[in-house]
């Protein structure tokens, strides 16, 4: 399995992210980014709203690995929606996290609070936000997170340079398939967010054990690897640094269609993004 994917724009991306949500904790944060790029992961998820982009571009910093070798991304936050003050927010980004570019930016959320009547308006001009800064080469590529069909239709409808990339939660359980296949028709390539979300509810379950021993790999990896297989680009956050490690250790095996299909059919108990 190749290490990259290429996206609608031609832009490559690493099929592996770190991700940064909830890394607050200053020192924590930093370490966290140093310690994945030491590791090798070279693609780097964060978001205005996780309030990380200086820390995150510190460890970026401090880790040595060359700005051109990583692959940044960050996204807008609900209160920046809108044509202005979305630019104002992607040059506000580029600063925190001390960079002249980042590789992708993302509309967060596609309704949010004070656009709950006109989010139809207010994506496609936050978009055109997004368009010009691409032209600007200020983003590498441009994409979506969270946006289900009707939000998609609609931004498809009315944008010029079509998103690049559309980030799901998704992981056993939650498959949200008519927003996968609408959004690879159109071209994005799928991010998963929080793809170890059923670590604690499946701890116990006969079959997934024994799947750790017969691939001899952690609950932790076989989700990834999941991912990995239905072509998603895992997203996935550790502080500790051995679970850093151990999470991108999912290239040297391959889940097998019988339990692929267990990891399907498996059932959430919880929110049902789909
Ligand atoms: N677009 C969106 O709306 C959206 C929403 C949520 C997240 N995201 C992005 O997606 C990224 C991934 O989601 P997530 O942060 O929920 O990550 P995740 O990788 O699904 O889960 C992280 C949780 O699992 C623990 N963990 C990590 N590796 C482990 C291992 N090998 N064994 C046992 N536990 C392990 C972590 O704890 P420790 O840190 O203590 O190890 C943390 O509590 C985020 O960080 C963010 O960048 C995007």
């Amino acid at each position: 399995m190749s290490k990259l994917k290429t996206l609608s724009n031609g832009q490559l991306i690493p099929v592996l992210g770190y991700g940064t949500w909830q890394n607050t904790d200053p020192q924590e944060c930093i370490d966290g980014v140093k310690t994945a790029l030491e590791t090798g992961y070279r693609h780097i998820d964060t978001a205005q709203m996780y309030g990380n982009e200086e820390l995150v571009g510190e460890g970026i910093r401090l880790s040595h690995v060359p700005r051109k070798d990583i692959f940044l991304t960050s996204k807008l936050d609900n209160p920046n929606h809108g044509y202005e003050r979305a630019k104002k927010a992607i040059d506000d980004s580029l600063e925190r996290l001390g960079t002249d570019y980042m590789d992708l930016f993302l509309i967060h959320w596609p309704e949010v609070e004070g656009h709950m009547e006109d989010w139809q308006e207010s994506n496609i001009e936050t978009w055109r936000a997004l368009e010009e800064a691409y032209e600007a080469g200020k983003i590498k590529a441009i994409g979506l997170s969270n946006f289900k069909t009707k939000h998609l239709k609609n931004l498809l409808a009315n944008c010029r340079i079509k998103p690049m990339v559309n980030q799901l939660r998704l992981h056993p359980g939650i498959a949200q398939k008519e927003t996968v296949a609408m959004s690879r028709e159109a071209g994005m390539v799928i991010q998963a967010w929080s793809p170890l979300s059923p670590l604690s509810q499946m701890l116990d379950d006969e079959a997934v054990v024994s799947m750790t021993e017969k691939y001899q790999k952690s609950l932790a990896q076989l989700l990834l690897r999941y991912s990995l297989q239905k072509d998603f680009i895992p997203l996935t956050k550790s502080v500790h640094k051995d679970r850093i490690k151990e999470n991108a250790a999912i290239f040297d095996f391959k889940i097998d269609e019988e339990d692929m299909a267990y990891f399907d059919q498996w059932e959430w108990e919880g929110e049902l993004f789909n």
